[in-house]
């Protein structure tokens, strides 16, 4: 169906929203493993309402460079965020099992932790993204009889804005301790802009709440294995903008306590294949951090 816009009804994301088609369609072929790391049945929504063709071609490296040997890179990129999305699952449920009860996903895209996760009763969940990603992820899983297992809370925001107004103007509660999670977001956004969101996030944040999110490590945007992942993006018109590499002090100075580790380190990698130890190879902090 036609919109007076031109869009049809189930047009997928642009831009920046096409990352979260990417993102659900290595959680589509983790799903498919038989030692998956998690189980999101709904991915194949998404993947299933753009045409499974046209995101494998958005998703993958191109013909040309999979023959210069970035397959491997590819392989150990996709372990990598299903490490990621793992750690990010084990995160939120030990939030949970700790006694929060409001949680908030910023650019959650279409993460379907609202649904997936075996969340105790009285969760609250809000979503946080662009009005056009959460409109097709509305619209994408309808039918499918997606049901969340939680209070789930779309909330159409631009997180370079006045987003916490927005949030304020739902059932959210500022006073009460809330688990965040950014994922997939830092990169994306300048300096300025992540010291902006963690500043709202912050305000938002009384003792006992807690936060995890990934971020780069600065060799990516420039190093020779990354090259890729980065020509990929260009052809998206997309860049990584921003990338850290001492996560905790940028976290202190946000007034949060923090303990972060690269996604290759063998203690948390849940048995996957990890990047070569070089200094080259692909590398993305995972960062928990807390209030007291
Ligand atoms: C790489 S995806 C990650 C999505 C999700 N967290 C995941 O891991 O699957 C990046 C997400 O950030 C969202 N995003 C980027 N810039 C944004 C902005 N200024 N305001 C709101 N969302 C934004 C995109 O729409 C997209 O859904």
């Amino acid at each position: 169906m036609a919109t007076d816009r031109g869009r049809s009804a189930m047009d997928p994301p642009t831009g920046i929203g096409r990352t979260a088609i990417f993102m659900a369609y290595v959680r589509l072929l983790e799903s498919r493993r038989p030692d998956r790391l998690f189980d999101d049945s709904l991915a194949e929504a998404f993947t299933d309402a753009v045409g499974f063709g046209d995101t494998a071609a958005a998703a993958s490296p191109s013909e040309p460079a999979r023959e210069e040997g970035t397959q491997t890179a590819w392989l150990e990129t996709i372990d990598q965020l299903a490490i990621r999305t793992r750690f990010f699952d084990d995160y939120l449920l030990d939030a949970v099992l700790g006694g929060i009860r409001q949680v908030v996903i910023v650019a959650a895209g279409l993460d379907t932790r609202a649904y997936r996760l075996p969340w105790p009763e009285r969760v609250r969940l809000f979503e946080l993204d662009l009005p056009e990603v959460l409109d097709f992820k509305e619209k994408a899983l309808a039918g499918r009889n997606a049901i969340p297992s939680c209070d789930r809370t779309a909330v159409p925001v631009d997180l370079t804005a006045d987003w916490p107004a927005t949030l304020a103007a739902t059932d959210f509660a500022p006073a009460t301790p809330t688990a965040w999670l950014a994922e997939g977001i830092f990169p994306y956004l300048s300096e300025a802009e992540n010291d902006a969101l963690l500043d709202g996030i912050g305000r938002l944040s009384p003792p006992g709440s807690r936060l995890a999110a990934e971020h780069l490590a600065s060799h990516m945007l420039h190093s020779s294995s990354a090259r890729w992942a980065r020509d990929g993006l260009a052809s998206l018109g997309l860049t990584w903008k921003s990338a850290v590499d001492d996560p905790e002090a940028w976290m202190g100075h946000h007034g949060w306590h923090s303990r972060s580790h690269l996604g290759s380190d063998p203690q948390s990698g849940y048995g996957r294949r990890l990047p070569s130890e070089s200094a080259d190879a692909p590398r993305g902090w995972l960062i928990r951090a807390w209030r007291d």
